[in-house]
Formats: C-alpha cells, sequence, structure tokens
C-alpha cells in the first residue's frame, strides 16, 4: 500500500455551495496497488466499455461527515443496498473523457474541467453534493496516471476512456435528496464505437420520440437520458439505420444525434455560407466537442458560426436547392462524425458526401486531434513516472 500523506483541510476556501462543507481533497488520496496488476497486452476490446484497467477511484459522501477521503483501489465490484435510490430513481450521472496519447507516448486530457463542470451541474439537477472541481480532477489525474501503461500495451487502443460516476447510496425507497452518495471512476480501453463510420453515420428521425424536454434534464449526463433512448434506438436499427436524429416540437426541431451533438454546415436561408448547431436551451448537452468546435471555427473567422434552431424543414429545403455543404456529429467517443443519410417520414434525405478531404469535418478532426494529441497549452499532460 502506497500512502500520498497531505494535511486536511475541512472547509472549502470558497464552496461551490451551502451543501460542500467539506471538499473532496486530493491531497487525502491513499493508493492500494492491486496484486494483479497488468503483465501481459490486453485483447483489444471487441466493443465499447467491456475491458476495463486494474484500478478505481473512490470517494463516499455523508450529509453528516461531508466527503471521505479519495481512495484508488484494485478495481471491483459495488456492494449496494437493494432499495439503493439510483437503483430505483436513477439519483446518478457520469462523465466520458479519453486520456489520449502523443508522439512523446505520454497520455493528455482534453479540457478536462469542461466534464467537471459538467458533472457538478449533474449533480445539482439530482440534488447530490458538489464537489471541487479541480480536486477531483487531480484525483482522476492520479488515477490515469497510475494507468497509463493500458494506452500504451496495445496497437488498437491508444487512448483510455475515463468514466466518472456519481450515484445515491441511500438505502430507502422513499424518493428524497440523498444522504449517502459514492462517486467512483472506472477507466477502460477505447475501442470502436460505432460499428462502421467510414461512409458516414445513418440516422433515423421520427417526431413520435423526444430525447429531451424543456425544463426537463436533457441538458445534464443523468443515466436515465440514456436508458430511456434505447427503444427509439431499436427501431432506428429496424429501419436500417445506425442512430437516432433526436427532433422536438411542432416545428421538428434538430437536436441530436444519438449521443453526438449536431452540426450542418450550408449556405443559409439568407446567402450566407454557416456553421450552425442547435443552441444550448436545456434540451441539447454542452458536448466538450462541440464547445470546442465552435471556438476552432470561430477562430478561423472564415464563414458564419451559429448557435441557433434548425428545423426538418429548413434542412428539406435546403437540400432540395443544394445549400447543404455537409452535416456531422460530435462527441468523446468519435470525436467528429459525417452523417451520410437521414431516414425521414419514409424517404431517405442523402447528404452530401464530399471527398474526405475537402470535408470541413476532417479539416476540424486534424485540427482537434493536433490539440489532442500534440499541443501542451491546451491540454493537459500527464508524466509519465
Ligand atoms: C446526449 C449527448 N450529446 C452530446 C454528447 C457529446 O458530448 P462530448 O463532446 O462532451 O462528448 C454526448 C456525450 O457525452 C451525449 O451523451
Amino acid at each position: 500500500v502506497c500512502c500520498v500523506a497531505g494535511a486536511r483541510v475541512d472547509v472549502c476556501a470558497e464552496p461551490l455551495q451551502r451543501n460542500v462543507l467539506l471538499c473532496v481533497q486530493a491531497a487525502d488520496l491513499t493508493i492500494q496497488l492491486s496484486a494483479e496488476r497488468l503483465k501481459s497486452a490486453p485483447a483489444a476490446p471487441k466493443s465499447f466499455g467491456t475491458v476495463f484497467t486494474d484500478h478505481m477511484l473512490t470517494i463516499e459522501w455523508t450529509e453528516a461527515e461531508g466527503w471521505g477521503a479519495p481512495r484508488i483501489q484494485p478495481f471491483r465490484n459495488l456492494s449496494v443496498h437493494p432499495a439503493c435510490t439510483s437503483l430505483h430513481y436513477s439519483i446518478q450521472l457520469f462523465e466520458g473523457l479519453k486520456a489520449y496519447s502523443g508522439e512523446d507516448k505520454r497520455l493528455r486530457l482534453f479540457r478536462p474541467m469542461l466534464n467537471m463542470k459538467r458533472m457538478s451541474k449533474s449533480a445539482q439537477r439530482v440534488c447530490l453534493p458538489t464537489f471541487d472541481e479541480s480536486e477531483l480532477l487531480e484525483c482522476i489525474r492520479r488515477l490515469v496516471e497510475l494507468e497509463q501503461d493500458w494506452a500504451f500495451l496495445s496497437e488498437s487502443s491508444s487512448h483510455l476512456y475515463i468514466r466518472p460516476t456519481f450515484i445515491s447510496t441511500e438505502a430507502t425507497l422513499g424518493l428524497k435528496k440523498p444522504t449517502s452518495a459514492l462517486l467512483y471512476v472506472i477507466v477502460c480501453l477505447v475501442g470502436s464505437y460505432f460499428s462502421s463510420t467510414s461512409e458516414g453515420l445513418s440516422l433515423w428521425a421520427d417526431p413520435k420520440y423526444t430525447r429531451a424536454a424543456k425544463g426537463g434534464n436533457g441538458d445534464c449526463k443523468l443515466g436515465g437520458n440514456y436508458g430511456g433512448s434505447l427503444a427509439a434506438q431499436a427501431e432506428a436499427q429496424r429501419f436500417g439505420c445506425q442512430q437516432v436524429l433526436w427532433l422536438y416540437g411542432d416545428d421538428q426541431q434538430i437536436t441530436e444525434a444519438g449521443t453526438m451533438n449536431v452540426f450542418l454546415y450550408w449556405i443559409n436561408e439568407d446567402g450566407v455560407e454557416e456553421l450552425a448547431t442547435p443552441p444550448l436551451d436545456g434540451i441539447i448537452l454542452p458536448g466538450v466537442t462541440r464547445q470546442s468546435i465552435l471556438d476552432i471555427t470561430r477562430k478561423w473567422g472564415e464563414f458564419a458560426v451559429s448557435e441557433r434552431y434548425l428545423t426538418m424543414d429548413q434542412l428539406c429545403s435546403a437540400l432540395e436547392q443544394r445549400r447543404v455543404k455537409e452535416m456531422f456529429g460530435s462527441g468523446t467517443a468519435c470525436m467528429i462524425c459525417h452523417l451520410s443519410h437521414i431516414v425521414y417520414k419514409g424517404e431517405k434525405l442523402s447528404l452530401p458526401s464530399l471527398d474526405g478531404d475537402s470535408l470541413l469535418s476532417t479539416r476540424i478532426t486534424k485540427e482537434v486531434e493536433d490539440i489532442q494529441f500534440n499541443n501542451e497549452h491546451i491540454s493537459w499532460k500527464l508524466g509519465r513516472s
């Protein structure tokens, strides 16, 4: 057992909200190494999220005691009460980010504070306690540092996927604000997320399903948002499509594509060249990749970049008038994914498929990859011990 000692500070200098009296303290982190540490190259994961590393980070919280000391321990199953409110009422949330390996064989986390901030917002939505975001990030960095060799053992997995998770452990069937909770972080190898994306992703759009509603939880990363999307996803597959294009409202606004934010690069109704994505009005998950694409393309200053509503009628007219240049989805899993067609009202709407190199999505991908894999200023490099 290797212990990292540090002074315990029980009161946050700047509490994030009233219930954050005792903070997550990275200085209190202890590390218990697994006896079964990685010895040989793991098999390439056949599907996303199936091969996990040797350790996990856990931090317990109770209303009475506040945050406990963070612990890195051997990966293990959890034991929770069968009445635990995270299982019954989905009082839980998660995050997803990757550690990318650069040419110098070091790992980098890409804008991880955006994930910490989103996690904190999700926690507030289900009355789980908030935490010191920087301190949690430092604990995650230590976990990834410990597990970094996993990223270099196999040709097929040059980066790691990190899954922070926060669950209520309250043992009651009463629906109430939790008084105990567990925050844990696990790490897995990254294989292919979508089965085939080289041709672009196919989408199925039907207004009978809605992913999120105004005033709801669509802008938070709560597990219930995802379980509840599976029936629509299964129906999309029956129509021969890979993902759902989520629509909203009577005017059938385009919101998200599967678990990705969506972008339309087109000549808009006013004849202006524009890259557009729906605004963060409560039904859109504020994607880290989405924000990065907006930042990068705004910096280019070559065309209008807008957060605006887009409807199916507008898309159909633009397709008829050949004003659509490209459509793509964005997210940590696939980064940027070209969209090939949309099945809508029984018709197949083909989206332009240009030569890969001339796609805007290819150009943006190159720039984002440069940041993720090489640029030291924006990414946050992990050292090799
Ligand atoms: C519903 C939804 N939209 C968009 C995204 C993309 O977000 P990010 O770019 O942070 O991965 C995700 C993935 O987290 C998602 O689950």
